[in-house]
């Protein structure tokens, strides 16, 4: 399990392998167009270790969204090489990829993607459904934990246009945890919300870091962000600035 099924506690269940390189980048490009004449990463080289909280800035359209994609699986580089959860993506095809994702990522996207005709439960179940062979009870009963570790069990029923901005975001984090995925990638995941709601998505986001021993990436504007993360990493125009880790 994600949390302990100890109301109103948790317990360390599974750690990650602290120190672990996790995410390993060299010289990545990624480029577009008919004759790759768009650029939109440029030499990137970036290490993780495993357990690190990570924020990720820049201005919109600096590549921030490119950058998780490619490391979650879901692009290719065009060049350079990417080594994530120690498989090697960059000429690994799409269904190996898909294979990868299901085992190691968890994807928080800004616009939480959650399928309109399935209640939360049903959307927090999708990724059980694509990759176990548990019986639909398991499944359903793992769901609705989940949903309660969040503290919205009592919503699990209900379908996403009848949840605010921060409940569906929280049912996307259940979705994205429910895996215990190795690595956790957030594109901003309080963009939508008011402060209350943001700050408790931080709080979810955080607390599965700490209890799972996830590594966490967070594509970020809100300078909360940044002091509470480990490092933070600035992309402008394509490339990762030189670091000031902070103490
Ligand atoms: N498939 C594509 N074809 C052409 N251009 C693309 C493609 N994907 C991304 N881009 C461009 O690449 C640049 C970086 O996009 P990306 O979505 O990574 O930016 P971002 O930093 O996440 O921006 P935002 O903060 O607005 O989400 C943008 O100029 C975008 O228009
Ligand atoms: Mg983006």
């Amino acid at each position: 399990m994600i949390f302990s099924d100890v109301p109103g506690s948790m317990r360390l269940v599974k750690m990650g392998e602290s120190g672990m390189r996790i995410i390993d980048l060299e010289h990545v490009c990624k480029k577009v167009g008919s004759a790759q004449e768009k650029t939109i990463l440029s030499d990137v080289s970036l290490s993780v270790d495993s357990g690190a909280y990570i924020a990720v800035r820049g201005r919109s359209g600096s590549g921030k969204s490119t950058l998780l994609s490619i490391i979650g699986g879901m692009q290719q580089a065009t060049s350079g090489r990417v080594h994530v959860c120690g498989e090697s993506l960059e000429s690994a095809s799409e269904e190996r990829r898909a294979r990868f994702r299901l085992k190691n990522i968890g994807f928080v996207f800004q616009s939480f993607h959650l399928l309109g005709r399935l209640s939360a439960w049903e959307n927090v179940a999708v990724p059980l459904v694509l990759s176990s062979r548990l019986k639909r009870g398991s499944i359903e009963a793992r769901a609705r934990q989940t949903l309660n570790d969040l503290g919205i069990g009592d919503l699990a029923d209900a379908r996403p246009s009848q949840l605010s901005g921060g409940q569906q975001q929280r049912v996307a984090i259940a979705r994205s945890l429910i895996m215990e995925p190795n690595l956790l990638l957030a594109d901003e995941p309080t963009g939508n919300l008011d402060e209350h709601s943001a700050a408790e998505v931080m709080t979810v986001l955080e607390r599965a870091r700490a209890v799972n021993g996830a590594t966490l990436i967070i594509v970020t504007h809100d300078p909360m962000v940044a002091t509470t993360a480990d490092r933070v990493i600035d992309i402008v125009d394509g490339r990762v600035c030189p670091e000031g880790a902070r103490e």
